[in-house]
């Protein structure tokens, strides 16, 4: 989604701002644009497209001061264009307002402000702030954006700086993230903390309905109300390194590889082998509050509702507890029925989508306690859980989910265990579990070997138009995983089903055109699905099959197989799931596309 980073310091701004955009980049973006207070005035430069054609059209006539804001922007009111791009200013030109999220009232807002004189030049909900601003301008930039902001209704992130006012940079929050960055003699704003990266990791994250105030000096928090608000300084532990490709082409790429030293990361110091326990610090939740929870709701969406369904089949499987997952969208919409004898498990790996931090919310009002299985640190879902588990995944920079996914899995995997012991079973399951998931690195590490294999298996099927994903058990939402990674960044149709259901309707698709994913490997499932794949073949299906190492019935049935090495049922999905994130990133560069940043798409989906 929408990105923005400010600066007031002793530098030249420009290169900070444009370098911070590129590093938001991967949200997802139609159009960019900066302000910047030049001694004389403020000076916007904007532009539809990407960061390149801002950089053309600041090249040719560069703003010079050491004052800035800048956005790059997803459309949501109003189609992207020049002068949808923000900035956005006043009427005089002299307020400069840069805004992630989205104004409900802007439409009463508008015509109020235009029965004033107000004079407005674009469709975009954004610009009502800045005529606000100009309304309530009575010589202190704060308390002006304050005044505007308390008319507001809806979500927003903003940086505001003025000519009239002219070395700060004015900042607020209500339910889009924005991170104040500390530095020596400068400070800075972001929306995401690897725009700032490369310059300070201090770093104080706002509460919602909460502003600050940035100069040279220092910075100041306070309410809208203009209370104020001390907020810790905390440190950022990612490297800049880890915000770079480090020689992949893409990042998507780079993440896949890196999943093995991420799920050493999810479990280290979390694994007790001898006694079968896992130590999880964040929880707040005592031995005896998790023995009277009595069902377990997970939220989430995308790929991290996949992994919530895997850890339903892990929790109820070992601990015997019933869970509920859901889509959070669909939660709060409805009138669910939770109450204070439910755990809520929220799963997202930005913390910041809107859907599952609403319905996290909503679950919270209702009496639940809810657990938050983030990777962003300082996340609004991580800081508004009851408790959580941070998956140290590490910065996930590729729209699409990877590294993030086998994360969360493993992350739920050590919950399972943690609820599992405390809740008096078995020792020896869980000594096992926990000796295969030490495992799955060294397992993984062999999967990615098959790269080259899985390279020339694209090239078949990259012209494909469709693909039908099948598994069953532990690999049913591997499937769902696999056929939403294929269709988000190569825009091939691809569905996900369970093995079973194929001839209940899918099965009238299959013809010899027909590519079918079969996950077919050595588990409870096994012997059915092998079935799934004859009555493909029968029809004459293209199968490409993702196996267990050795398995010639697969072989015999398959055109393609891609092996894995075996591993108990529920961690099936750590090792299933890779080869088919290396099948969907050979597609979709073959074909052309841009894996990293794909259409439409954004990393962290900050609106309904
Ligand atoms: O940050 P979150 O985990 O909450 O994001 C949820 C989905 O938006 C996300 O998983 C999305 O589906 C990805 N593009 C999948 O690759």
């Amino acid at each position: 989604m929408c990105g923005i980073i400010g600066y007031t310091g002793p530098q030249r701004c420009l290169p900070i701002l444009i370098d911070g955009l590129r590093r938001m980049e991967y949200r997802g973006y139609d159009s960019a644009g900066v302000a910047i207070i030049n001694g004389k005035g403020v000076v916007v430069k904007k532009d539809v497209g990407k960061i390149a054609a801002l950089e053309a059209l600041v090249d040719a006539d560069p703003p010079h001061g050491t004052i800035g804001i800048a956005h790059t922007r997803w459309a949501t009111h109003g189609e992207p264009s020049q002068i949808n791009s923000h900035p956005h200013l006043d009427c005089r030109g002299h307020f400069a307002v840069v805004h992630n999220g989205i104004i409900e009232n802007n439409e009463s807002l508008r015509e109020t402000l235009k029965a004033k004189g107000h004079k407005f030049r674009s469709e975009t909900d954004t610009e009502v702030l800045s005529h606000l601003i100009e309304e309530y301008w009575d010589g202190s930039l704060e308390k002006a954006v304050a005044a505007a902001l308390r008319l507001v209704e809806g979500t927003y992130g903003i940086a505001v700086v003025s000519d009239l006012d002219p070395d700060k940079v004015v900042g607020a929050r209500k339910g889009s993230p924005l991170v104040v960055g500390v530095g020596n003699g400068e400070n800075f704003i972001a929306s995401d903390v690897s725009a700032m990266l490369a310059h300070t990791k201090q770093v104080v994250y706002l509460g919602d309905e909460e502003m600050v105030i940035l100069t040279p000096r220092g910075y100041r928090t306070q309410t809208l109300n203009e209370i104020p608000v001390d907020r810790e300084i905390e440190e950022i532990t990612w490297e800049l390194s880890q915000i770079e490709k480090g020689g992949f082409p893409h990042f998507m790429l780079k993440e896949i590889f890196e999943q093995p030293k991420c799920i050493q990361n999810a479990i280290r110091g979390r694994l007790m082998e001898q006694t079968g326990e896992a130590h999880l610090g964040g929880l707040n939740l005592t031995d005896d509050e998790l023995r009277s929870v009595e069902r377990i709701v997970m939220l989430a969406c995308g790929t991290s509702w996949h992994a919530a369904m895997i850890g339903e089949y892990m929790l109820e499987e070992y601990c015997r507890i019933p869970v509920e997952v859901e889509y959070a969208s669909e939660f709060r919409y409805r009138n669910p029925v939770i109450g204070p004898n439910d755990l809520v498990i929220v799963i997202s790996q930005s913390g910041e989508t809107a859907d599952t931090l609403a319905a996290m919310r909503e679950a919270q009002r209702r009496g639940a306690r809810a657990l938050g299985i983030c990777n962003t640190v300082g996340s609004t879902i991580a800081r508004e859980a009851d408790g959580g588990i941070y998956i140290h995944a590490g910065p996930e920079i590729g729209v699409a989910s990877t590294k993030a996914f086998t994360s969360q899995v493993a992350v739920l995997a050590v919950f399972t265990l943690h609820l599992a012991h405390v809740r008096g079973m078995n020792p020896e399951v869980n000594q096992e579990l926990i000796h295969e998931l030490k495992a799955i690195p060294a397992k993984i590490e062999r999967i990615l070997k098959s790269d080259a294999q899985i390279v020339e298996i694209a090239k078949m099927f990259q012209k494909t138009t469709n693909c039908l994903y099948l598994g069953r058990g532990y690999n049913f939402p591997v499937a769902l995983e696999g056929a939403l990674k294929l269709k988000e960044i190569s825009y091939v149709h691809a569905e996900g089903y369970p093995a079973a259901e194929m001839k209940h309707g899918p099965i009238a698709l299959i013809d010899e055109k027909m590519p079918v994913v079969f996950l077919c490997t050595r588990d409870s499932a096994y012997d059915k699905v092998l079935n799934n794949m004859s009555e493909v073949r029968a029809r004459r299906g293209r199968i490409i099959a993702i196996a267990t190492e050795g398995d010639e019935s697969v072989r015999e049935r398959a055109d393609q197989v891609i092996w894995i090495p075996h591993t108990i049922d529920p961690l099936v999905p750590l090792l299933s799931v890779v080869p088919l994130q290396l099948l969907s990133y050979h597609v979709a560069t073959l074909r052309g596309c841009n894996v990293d940043q794909p259409r439409n798409l954004a990393k962290s989906v900050t609106v309904e």
